[in-house]
């Protein structure tokens, strides 16, 4: 890359003392700047309430950043400055604006502005009115927003929010942040449709029977649980995540390979999901609570014993839900999804599960063998698992299970960036691809809002499981109604076996 295409740019983070600057931005901007990503000329201005000085920020950004080389680290954070800022402020954010210019004139940055939003919510709206109002977003350059998720906790919030942004930025300047989709195999599902003639010929319901999307953890909620609580699995999960994957799985191959026309495919999908009245929710989908249990050997307290959360609690820490799309090409194939804490492994896999040929030759073998899986192993593991049915080595018309397997984190696993690294440098680039639009934003709550006033009025039963499965019975029983059952999930691949 040649320094003309990489742009100058000041980057300021609203919420730099936090965990998230912390775990993923800062390791993930020193990462741009040691793969030469970043121009020679950029800032991080770090913004939170704390009296901090440019140093102590520094020394923060350093600890951050593990394992690596001394001067290097020196020369990165250089680049970083610190500010104390009350959000709800003017004045303050007349200081921010003062610091921002004088870095830039010091450093000759142009006025290429980033505004991360990486500190609690309910401030989001008050840091754009500000930042709009002391003229910080009247740049003579470009200036761009990442916003953090949860992008509100409803249909209505949500929108409230989007129009507080609107007076600061406009839509194509808002980077809505999933972070799944900035996953190597959540990207990877695109490919793996559109570039292979073998998968895209089938990809509908005439070959298709059912879709699973599992998104499982072993951790709680950790020091999250006022959060959490008034949020529970199907908004921190299901609205974006979980639906962002049901879109790139269906949505119809785009025009072309721009921003513009795989939102608007993307979108297409959420807007096909059949809305799910309060009435029907309790047939399509299942809340879950984990009780206490054991995980990895170690005894684990139960959701209503956890620091800052309800001991009456009913908030859902899983879900399994049954999504239908009503367009051509998936009518009649059901979307199963899965998402929840405290279960027994952290994975995130998708299974394509393909219909039975219509007549089985192998009938004397019929029980032995399993339809064809293509299965999207998302992490920890990175690859794609194709089951089939093989002949049985020897004199004998048995078959046998084959599985192709192909590991995409085997091969380089050391280049391979992180999420929020490759999100950060799209941002930095203009490209909007994978970050999600206001319209999905918009349609995906349109979608998940009966749904939690179902719960909320306790209109359906709440399922307990034992921290350390794989969910409540409820969720098994989900599929089994259907004819179907979750496939089996690996705690790790072996990718070197082939049968
Ligand atoms: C976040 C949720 O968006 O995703 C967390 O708020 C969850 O509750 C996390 O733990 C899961 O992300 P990942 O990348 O670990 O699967």
């Amino acid at each position: 890359m040649n320094e003309s295409s990489k742009p100058s740019t000041t980057l300021v983070i609203f919420g730099a003392t936090g965990d998230l600057a912390k775990r993923k931005l800062y390791p993930s901007i020193f990462n741009l700047f040691k793969a030469g990503h970043l121009s020679k000329s950029f800032a991080v201005v770090g913004v939170a309430r704390r009296p901090w000085s440019n140093e102590e920020l520094r020394a923060t950004v350093k600890e951050s950043i593990k394992g690596e080389d001394e001067s290097l680290l020196n020369e990165f954070c250089q680049h970083f400055y610190y500010i104390s800022v009350d959000v709800t402020n003017k004045e303050s954010f007349m200081e921010l604006k003062g610091l921002i210019e004088k870095i830039e004139n010091d450093h000759q940055i142009p006025q290429n502005r980033m505004f991360y939003m990486a500190m609690a919510p309910q401030h989001f709206g008050t840091i754009a009115t500000n930042l709009d109002v002391t003229g910080i977003t009247k740049t003579t350059g470009w200036k761009r927003l990442i916003i953090e998720k949860p992008f509100g906790h409803d249909l209505e919030s949500a929108q409230q929010l989007n129009t507080e942004l609107r007076s600061a930025f406009s839509e194509d300047e808002i980077y809505r942040i999933d972070h799944y989709l900035g996953k190597e195999m959540v990207q990877n599902i695109e490919i793996i449709r559109f570039g292979n003639a073998i998968f895209e010929p089938l990809w509908n319901n005439r070959y298709i029977s059912n879709v699973q999307i599992t998104s499982s953890e072993t951790l709680g909620v950790e020091d999250r649980g006022g959060y959490y609580d008034t949020s529970g699995a199907l908004r921190d999960m299901v609205q974006n995540h979980m639906l962002q994957m049901v879109a790139l799985l269906a949505m119809e191959p785009p025009n072309r390979l721009t921003p513009e026309d795989i939102r608007n495919e993307k979108i297409k999908v959420l807007r096909a999901l059949r809305p799910i009245s309060t009435e029907e929710v309790a047939e399509h989908f299942v809340r879950g609570q984990y009780g206490p249990g054991e995980i990895n050997n170690k005894e684990v307290t139960g959701y209503r014993s956890e620091k800052n959360v309800d001991p009456n609690s009913i908030t859902e820490t899983f879900v399994a839900g049954k999504l239908h799309i009503d367009s051509h090409r998936w009518a009649g194939v059901p979307f199963y999804i899965r998402t929840g804490k405290r279960m027994s492994l952290k994975v995130t896999e998708i299974v394509i599960e393909f219909k039975d040929l219509p007549m089985n030759l192998y009938y004397k073998d019929k029980d032995k063998m399993q339809p064809n899986l293509l299965i999207i192993h998302v992490q920890p593991d990175e690859g794609i698992t194709l089951f089939l049915n093989g002949k049985k080595i020897g004199i004998s018309d048995l078959t046998v299970p084959v599985y192709l397997n192909y590991c995409n984190n085997c091969i380089d696993t050391q280049n391979t960036p992180e999420a929020y690294e490759r999100l950060i440098h799209d941002c930095l680039l203009g490209d909007m691809t994978n970050f999600t639009h206001w319209d999905e934003v918009e349609t995906s709550w349109s979608f998940v809002d009966p749904i939690s006033k179902a719960w909320e009025s306790n209109k359906t039963d709440l399922a307990f499981y034992d921290a350390g499965k794989m969910g409540p019975k409820e969720a098994f029983e989900l599929l089994e109604k259907d004819g179907n059952h979750w496939w089996k999930i690996a705690n790790k691949v072996n990718f070197n076996t082939s049968c």
